[in-house]
């Protein structure tokens, strides 16, 4: 009998069991043979924490052949709200994209409280290339303010001092896991009617007093790039506490603009009756969606996400104990009292008197097999870029310079091992006695 449609749509479903017990077989031995592969001494910026459950994820998505934007995506955007909490939640396809949408909401020219060009968004020297770019992607003047030399995260004092009566936003990046002082923001935004957005990209469970950052602002911005807490290969997620106000516009920015998705979609078909109303544009907008397959991994990450965190703080408060006999001439990331740090990476900076400089501490590592990198983007005023795009820089940045030329920072994952923790602190004893010896 020659199989019908129906047949081979049964035959396709009706693997189910089987296959996932043997695929779930195949995938924990590629796992293992992996993991016996990479089991090195030295220390990489990120790695991955996908297991079993991701590939599973991953492949049930691809046989059920909704590939696109659907299900899953709406699942783990309701997973998330309920795991930050928040009122809502959108994923995107980079925390780049949400950052994105945070700035093109508050642009829209169909919001009546919305910002306009040439006003000013405040955010730290300190941050990354896709927390600035969309400031002024959407047409607002990104304005440079120093960071505490503690916390690395922008300093209120500063921040009082360089709004004008251009400004609207502030934006908060919250450094490799550390909390900014939202309430000293805070403050400052209710006085001068400002907007506070969060850049939550590097502190998926960093807390104040309890309450997770991403709660706070009118809109938050996550990633899910591979290096971070958590992970679905690429994705972003832009969350907010009003979804009255903002979700409806974020989702048609999110796709192309037009009415799919939104709440009061059928208002919009019914105004509009010559247009097919799927295919009736309402706002500007892009395509950042994610796919479904980067949602089910997400998802299955989700779940294993508070251990994640709860690993990579444990790792880094050990690490900042042993590092303690050299805090004379490396200073360390600090965070506020009831502030709670995510531990995304472990930030270095040379202090400005120590008898050696950061590229030299920074050579004797990577010759380790110790990965360093900048930290984020250093002083983003410095960066070539900024000679094409308007910007200001209020004062002079001092910190933020300190960072540039003296700071560095050193991965941490969920799964590094005691034997990688006692490489790095070996590596830093070594180079440290041999400049004690020197300078003596
Ligand atoms: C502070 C900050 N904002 C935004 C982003 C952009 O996120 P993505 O790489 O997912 O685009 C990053 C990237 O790591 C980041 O560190």
């Amino acid at each position: 009998m020659r199989p019908t449609n129906m047949m081979m749509k049964k035959h396709t479903i009706g693997i189910g069991a089987d296959y996932r017990q043997d695929l779930r077989r195949l995938i924990a031995s590629a796992l293992q043979n992996r993991q016996e592969c990479s089991a090195v001494e030295g220390l990489e910026l990120c790695r991955s924490t996908l297991g079993e459950e991701e590939f599973l994820a991953a492949v049930d998505v691809l046989l059920d052949g909704h590939l696109t934007m659907g299900p899953q995506t709406e699942a783990f955007e309701a997973e998330w709200s309920a795991w930050l909490p928040t009122d809502f939640s959108l994923m995107v396809n980079s925390g780049s994209s949400a950052n994105l949408l945070m700035l093109s909401a508050l642009t829209f020219p169909g919001n009546p409280d919305g910002l306009r060009p040439g006003d000013e968004v405040i955010l730290p020297a300190v941050g990354w290339s896709t927390s600035l770019f969309p400031i002024s992607q959407t047409g607002c003047v990104p304005v440079l303010v120093d960071v505490d030399r503690d916390t690395l995260n922008l300093s209120p004092e500063k921040v009082e001092e360089a709004v004008t009566d251009k400004t609207r936003a502030i934006l908060a990046i919250h450094l490799l896991g550390n909390p900014c002082d939202i309430p000293a923001l805070q403050t400052i935004a209710d006085r001068h009617g400002l907007y506070l957005l969060e850049d939550c990209c590097e502190a998926h469970g960093a807390s104040i007093e309890g309450r997770r950052v991403g709660t706070f602002g009118a809109l938050a911005a996550f990633s899910f790039y591979y290096s971070h807490h958590m992970t679905s290969i690429e994705g972003g997620m832009v969350c907010g506490q009003d979804r009255s106000t903002w979700r409806d516009g974020l989702v048609s920015q999110r796709a192309h603009g037009w009415i799919r998705g939104r709440s009061d979609r059928d208002q919009w078909a019914k105004n509009y009756p010559d247009i097919d109303p799927r295919w009736l544009f309402a706002t500007t907008g892009y395509n950042v969606r994610p796919t479904d397959l980067n949602a089910a991994i997400g998802r299955a990450q989700l779940r294993k996400l508070s251990g994640f965190i709860e690993q990579r703080v444990a790792i880094r408060r050990r690490l900042l104990d042993r590092l303690r006999p050299y805090e004379s001439w490396l200073a360390v990331q600090r965070e506020l009292p009831g502030h709670s740090h995510a531990a995304f990476g472990l930030s270095l900076m040379v202090r400005p008197d120590a008898p050696f400089g950061r590229k030299k501490l920074q050579a004797f590592l990577e010759a380790r097999r110790i990965e360093t990198r900048p930290i984020v983007g250093g002083n983003f005023a410095r960066q070539p870029v900024m000679g094409h795009v308007p910007h200001r820089c209020s004062g002079l940045l001092a910190n933020a310079d300190l960072v540039h030329c003296n700071g560095l920072m050193i991965g941490n994952h969920a799964d590094l091992t005691a034997a990688q923790e006692d490489h790095l602190i070996a590596c830093i004893a070594e180079f440290m006695e041999s400049h004690a010896l020197r300078a003596a």
